[in-house]
Formats: structure tokens, C-alpha cells, sequence
């Protein structure tokens, strides 16, 4: 259900949960349906939830490909981008109320509110933002990464630590 069909986007409460987790399955059958499972550059796409969870901290699996993985119930993408992982806000940096989608054809992230276009790895391509997608911090541990939600980077006012907020894998 794009955001734009949303009465309440911005202005009264929102179940999130059930908003994100709308928003992104509805982004993964348009994944799906355009076949981008069969493209190497950005082969996995889906839902993911984590294996363990310890207040802000969240554990998920390494992603073993190239794509993104959602887990619309906490708002978190798992992007793998050229042997690179980030976690990534899937709210849209303009108005956190906007939840961002994926366009298949293109291979962007894009917010329904505004127009807005994002690259895999959260940066800008064009739009009303005036920075990428938000990262949050994120370590490696093992076959994991750990994800801090109350660690949230934001490039225009802490461009070292978005910046940072990466797992280069093998
Ligand atoms: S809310 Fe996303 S571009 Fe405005």
C-alpha cells in the first residue's frame, strides 16, 4: 500500500508495525515479481529478523549475498552492497513518518511521500532529503552483525560515524 494512499502519514498515530511490515511486503512482491532474484548485482532480497535481541541491540545473520534483507517489524534494512553491510533506517530521512520502498526496475530505495531515489547503500540520488538514508551502527561478530537501533547516524550531522557504520565482509 504506498504511503501516499496513507490518511494519517504525519499528522496521527500510526501502528507502526503494522504500517512497516504493509509497506514492506508490499516493496518485496514488487522484488520479486520483476525478477531481481535473478540479478547478480543485487541477488537477495527479503525479510529478515534477528536471531537474538538485548535491548537497542539487535543480532542478525551475515548476509551471505548481495541484496537487502528487511525486518519491517524494527524498521531495519540489512544491506549487503559490494561485500559491504550496512544497517539501514527504512525511514525516510525528509519526514521519519515515510516509510521507503524498493523499486525493482531501478534498484533504489524510493520514498512514495516526495519522490525521492536512494542508492543500495543509503545515499542520496535525488529528492527533497538533504542526506542519505540513516545508518545505524553496526559490528561483526562471527557470522553476525550486531546492530545498536539507539546508535543512529545521520551523514549531514555525523558524517565520520555514518560513514563508519559498515562491515566490509569477504
Ligand atoms: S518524506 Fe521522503 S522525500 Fe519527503
Amino acid at each position: 500500500m504506498p504511503l501516499r494512499n496513507t490518511p494519517c502519514a504525519g499528522s496521527c498515530p500510526i501502528d507502526r508495525a503494522r504500517f512497516l511490515r504493509s509497506t514492506a511486503l508490499t516493496a518485496l512482491a514488487g522484488i520479486a515479481g520483476a525478477g531481481i532474484l535473478a540479478d547478480p548485482a543485487f541477488a537477495q532480497v527479503g525479510s529478515i529478523a534477528p536471531t537474538q535481541s538485548h535491548g537497542n541491540v539487535l543480532t542478525y545473520a551475515l548476509p551471505a549475498k548481495e541484496g537487502a534483507l528487511i525486518d519491517a517489524d524494527r524498521g531495519v534494512i540489512v544491506a549487503r552492497v559490494k561485500n559491504t553491510v550496512y544497517a539501514l533506517s527504512i525511514t525516510c530521512p525528509h519526514r521519519a513518518v515515510t516509510t521507503l520502498e524498493w523499486i525493482p526496475e531501478t534498484k533504489e530505495f524510493h520514498c512514495p511521500k516526495h519522490d525521492a531515489h536512494f542508492q543500495p547503500d543509503g545515499e542520496l540520488i535525488d529528492g527533497r532529503p538533504d542526506r542519505a538514508m540513516d545508518r545505524y551502527a553496526v559490528r561483526r561478530a562471527g557470522q553476525s552483525i550486531m546492530v545498536d537501533t539507539a546508535a543512529v547516524w545521520q551523514q549531514d550531522t555525523a558524517h565520520d560515524a555514518w560513514s563508519r557504520a559498515a562491515v566490509t565482509v569477504g
